[in-house]
């Protein structure tokens, strides 16, 4: 059962060959997703041979198979983590009945809704980083982007085929929108502001990938729950990709922490301008680009006070982080949970029920698994014997959706003023000139073993592959 099977045109480990009509649904939707991945995916790469891991079955011990590939060819496919028959809801007013292996009717507008919102943010990620191929800093990182594009490909596959198998025709229509929406599109954008930003070089990439796949973590996580069991066992797979995403954000800021410190140790100077012209991205820059990151990340939490999250939950649709793990009765109708408010222009804790206040629970989960790695960033600093510390910004910093939006917070958490903000803000978020001084150094590394000047070497390659092994071969 989880074995995939590569003999059809769809792999999958679903037996899509037993429903004739689904199967040929997908294989009618394949060469929309192909015409959109030349169209939309990383440019001018049809021809290469990539260094991709492709998943062979889902058992923990051996999904992953690596090989060259033409990322073209890659085995996008379905596949789900194996079904277990006992398995109950065990969250909300469904606790303890058996969980669904169809839509029920009153939920299938909120499924669909959660699914499409989920599946969107895929292929968006994909156009985002659809430039950054022609200023990779070496082969590895080449290697490295690739892999997530195809990999979030594979998990717009995920989404479509619970849309095609469970939504009827309203799905396949949403199927085909999914590829028509596209990152910033001035008429059609992405549904998620964070994913119609602009990803325009590398430090942005890894920003993006330490924090905003992050994101697709705990959004993941959230819907593993879920009593609709397929959602709950799709998601379950697409969180070990997941985390290879976040492990290329991580080493990748701190690869560049690093190579900040060595360049700051050499020339004895902490001078941002003296460090530019050294060739590495000044630490204070560093710091603007996680403000400005972290912040559209934990916008897409949704609002902290929301009826539509309490009702996702109550219904099971959606659960918490590590539901399974939590001692509390599943159920929440009387518990209470701390939001922020602004009042008379103070930030002020007030209690709210806590099945209203689901989103905020879920961005503090994040914000905790954010941090950590954060400090990890900092060890880097340690060990060059630097004093200064990345910090993530107060969670009102910057904010542009529920209760804080709209008003001016400082990154230590100070409520400002317009005049206070506009005299800072250059200091807390990128500006224009720090945008064009990071795009001046990116430029195409692709030797095998060579890096560029902004960014130290990786410890180890990628699947016990020497770090200078040919990653990708250009044909
Ligand atoms: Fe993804
Ligand atoms: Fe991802």
């Amino acid at each position: 059962m989880s074995t995939v099977d590569y003999s059809q045109k769809i792999p999958n480990n679903v037996n899509l060959n037993e429903d004739r009509t689904l199967q040929r649904a997908l294989e009618g939707w394949q060469p929309n997703f192909i015409n959109w991945w030349d169209d939309m995916g990383p440019e001018n790469t049809t021809r290469h041979d990539v260094y991709l891991r492709t998943a062979v079955s889902v058992d923990p011990a051996g999904w992953a198979q690596f090989g060259h590939v033409k990322m073209r060819d890659y085995r996008w496919g379905i596949f789900l983590n194996p079904g277990d028959a006992n398995r109950e809801v065990h969250f909300g007013d469904h606790k303890g009945e058996k969980v669904w292996q169809d839509v029920p009717g009153e939920h299938r507008a909120n499924l669909r809704r959660i699914i499409v919102t989920q599946g969107d943010t895929e292929p968006a990620s994909v156009e985002q980083q659809r430039h950054l191929g022609l200023t990779a800093p070496s082969l590895y990182d080449l290697r490295n982007l690739f892999q997530i594009n195809v990999e979030e490909g594979r998990h717009l596959w995920a989404m479509v085929y619970l849309l095609h198998k469970h939504f009827g025709r309203d799905g396949r229509e949403e199927a085909e929108a999914l590829l028509q929406r596209n990152s910033g599109d001035a008429d059609n954008p992405r549904i998620l502001g964070a994913f119609n930003e602009k990803t325009p070089d590398w430090l942005a990439f890894f920003m993006f990938t330490y924090f905003t796949d992050r994101d697709g973590k705990f959004q993941l996580s959230a819907l593993a729950e879920s009593a609709f069991d397929p959602l709950a066992r799709t998601t379950k797979f697409m969180l070990t990709e997941e985390a290879h995403h976040m492990f290329v954000g991580e080493s990748g800021v701190s690869r560049v922490i690093q190579r900040t410190c060595q360049v700051m140790n050499e020339i004895k100077s902490d001078d941002p301008a003296k460090v530019r012209a050294a060739g590495a991205i000044d630490l204070a820059t560093i710091q603007r680009y996680l403000n400005f990151h972290y912040s559209v990340t934990i916008d897409l939490f949704g609002a902290d006070e929301s009826s539509n999250a309490a009702m996702f939950y109550s219904a099971g649709l959606k659960g918490r982080y590590e539901e399974g793990k939590r001692t509390d009765d599943h159920l929440l109708k009387d518990q209470f949970y701390k939001v922020l408010e602004v009042r008379e222009g103070q930030l002020l804790e007030k209690e709210v029920p806590m099945l209203n206040a689901l989103n905020e629970v879920l961005r503090d989960d994040f914000i905790k698994d954010s941090v950590a790695g954060v400090e990890r960033w900092n060890k880097v600093l340690d060990k060059a014997g630097i004093p200064f510390r990345f910090k993530v910004p107060h969670k009102a910093f910057n904010r542009r959706i529920g209760a804080l939006a709209g008003v001016k917070v400082s990154p230590e958490g100070r409520p400002l003023n317009d005049a206070e903000w506009k005299a800072h803000e250059n200091t807390w978020l990128p500006t224009a000139e720090d945008r064009a001084f990071v795009a001046s150094l990116m430029g195409r590394v692709v030797e095998p073993g060579r890096f560029a000047g902004w960014i130290a070497p990786p410890a180890v390659g990628i699947n016990r592959q020497p770090v200078d092994f040919d990653y990708i071969r250009f044909n």
